[in-house]
């Protein structure tokens, strides 16, 4: 099985990929981070805890990380914010309270400990703003070497989220994100949103979902449907009843490499700009004559991710 480290602000759709990892028999999930985001870290440690109780995987560790952004003390201020992302999560996901406690160990000292002691490879996929990651390439100088493969969830190109042109996770840590696209990574993969919004869940996914009985398979037809009613609210460009799951795509490509489409290209984060704080800057046409440095994915197969949910959430469990 394929080690994995999820870094998540939990968060609806990271609640699904959590639970697609935990489950997933040809990935192990060895450890998940915390990190403030879709709401305050504390709240994204509590949900973590009570997705991986509720089926039955307490005894994967959660590790609490950053409670603001790398350099800034809060998100930025841009002209253009929607605040749609505060209406896509709750502070508490509608899964029971957990039994189980975070480890003692912050999270950016278990990520530095972790890699520094590697014997096997493990892929390491942050799904939420890129502040950990960030700092511990601050902690230790040869972290990007040690990290074989970086799957991200984050950024766009046609399409921004949380103003017309950034991404939340890369808005909400723009410094942090800038510093990955530069640290020399031996291999970066893009999750962006024009990717996430090609495998849109239905309300007749869910209900299929709903169907297996299972708690991952009636957590996530649940958390999908909140999504769905949200986006309904809050899009005019989609078919109405659908909703993206951005973070759990990307744990569907790490065993699937063919739900995603990627082109190698060269990838840069705005950390100014009055409207265009925390865009990623995609060099689709080569203007810029530096090196690639992401694999950027603009493309998605609904019915891949959507079939490996269903048949891994189908096994009983918990
Ligand atoms: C990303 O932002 C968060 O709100 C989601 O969990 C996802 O990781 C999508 O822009
Ligand atoms: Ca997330």
């Amino acid at each position: 099985a394929q080690k994995l480290i999820l870094d998540v602000d939990t968060g609806t759709d990271d609640a699904v990929a959590i639970m697609l990892a935990a489950l997933h028999p040809e990935i192990e999930l060895i450890g998940v981070t915390t990190v403030n985001g879709n709401v305050e870290v504390k709240f994204c440690t509590d949900n973590t805890l009570r997705v991986l109780d509720h089926i039955g995987r307490s005894d994967i560790p959660v590790y609490e990380g950053s409670n603001r952004p790398f350099v800034r003390d809060n998100f930025p201020v841009a002209r253009g914010v929607t605040d749609q992302a505060s209406k896509f999560h709750v502070e508490t996901l509608p899964v029971p309270a957990a039994k189980s406690k975070k480890a003692d160990k912050g999270a950016v000292d278990y990520l530095v400990e972790t890699y520094r002691n590697a014997k096997e490879p493990i892929v390491l996929m942050p799904v939420g703003p890129l502040t950990n990651i960030a700092a511990a390439l601050a902690a230790d100088p040869d972290f990007a070497k040690r990290v074989p493969e970086l799957i991200i969830m984050g950024g766009g190109h046609e399409i921004g989220n949380m103003t017309p042109s950034a991404e939340f996770n890369i808005w909400a840590d723009p410094e942090a994100a800038a510093r990955v696209f530069s640290a020399g990574f031996e291999k970066v993969t893009l999750v962006t949103l024009d990717a996430t919004h090609r495998a849109l869940i239905s309300y007749a996914d869910c209900d299929h979902l709903a169907m297996l009985g299972t708690p991952a398979a009636q957590a996530t037809s649940d958390i999908v449907r909140f999504r769905i009613e949200m986006h309904d609210i809050s899009q005019k460009m989609e078919v109405l009843g659908t909703a993206p799951v951005h973070d759990a795509v990307c744990v569907a490509y790490l065993v699937d490499r063919d739900v995603l489409t990627t082109r190698h290209l060269h990838v840069d984060v705005e950390t100014g700009g009055a409207l265009t704080v925390g865009r990623t800057v995609i060099d689709t046409h080569f203007r810029g004559n530096r090196e690639p440095n992401a694999h950027v994915a603009f493309d998605a197969d609904p019915k891949r991710f959507v079939a490996m949910m269903t048949e891994i959430f189908s096994h009983p469990h918990g």
